[in-house]
């Protein structure tokens, strides 16, 4: 960047899973960041306990939905990897994010690019539309395309984890040149 402007993004998985293929697609996202954007990657457990409004109002919000939000306010983007769990969004990130549009919810005005990774061949094509759409219920601003659907993933990572995919590699280092150019033209 011209101006020696760093962008921080906060990679979020979508999965909890210890080799999940959606959090190995944050790692080489990491790795193929332009010069000018750093991406860091969400560490915490996102399995916070099932939204109940009783709750919330008898216990406030959890310290680690806090913690989230912080890092999410912090960002000059999100970058989301996420599965798709029966033609949809995962359960658990979605409950996540409705813990998060509670009280000063992080993603108003929020740049986002999403991607996923599934053993299906659609590569979680429908888990990213709807959550593009209940993300705008919240007021993020996602980055149209490159759209990135890595189908069929167990032949597209080695045993390493890395993934091997030509196209896909391409594809991501294009998505993230691109939203280095959104979060300069959307953010407030
Ligand atoms: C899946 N999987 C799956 N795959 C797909 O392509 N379309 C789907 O609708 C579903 N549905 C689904 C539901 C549930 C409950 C599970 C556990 C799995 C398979 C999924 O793509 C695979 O488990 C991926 O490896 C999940 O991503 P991570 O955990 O590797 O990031």
């Amino acid at each position: 960047m011209s101006d020696g402007e760093v962008l921080n993004v906060l990679g979020i998985c979508g999965s909890l899973r210890k080799g999940s293929y959606n959090r190995r697609l944050l790692e080489f996202a990491q790795e193929a960041a332009p010069e000018g954007m750093t991406i860091e990657i969400y560490k915490g457990h996102h399995g916070f306990p099932v939204y109940n409004a009783d709750d919330e109002e008898r216990n406030g919000i959890p310290t680690p939905v806090v913690e989230l939000r912080e890092m999410i306010r912090a960002a000059d983007g999100v970058l989301l990897a996420s599965p798709e769990y029966n033609f949809s969004m995962p359960g658990g990130l979605k409950n996540a994010f409705d813990w998060l549009s509670r009280e000063e919810q992080p993603f108003t005005h929020k740049p986002m690019a999403i991607m996923g990774a599934s053993a299906g061949p659609v590569g979680t094509a429908r888990s990213q539309y709807h959550w593009r759409q209940s993300m705008a219920a919240l007021g993020a601003i996602f980055l149209p395309r490159p759209e990135i659907f890595v189908g069929s993933a167990a032949k597209k990572f080695d045993e390493d984890g890395t993934f091997t995919d030509e196209i896909g590699r391409k594809l991501i280092g294009d998505l993230l040149a691109a939203f280095q150019k959104w979060i300069l033209q959307v953010r407030v």
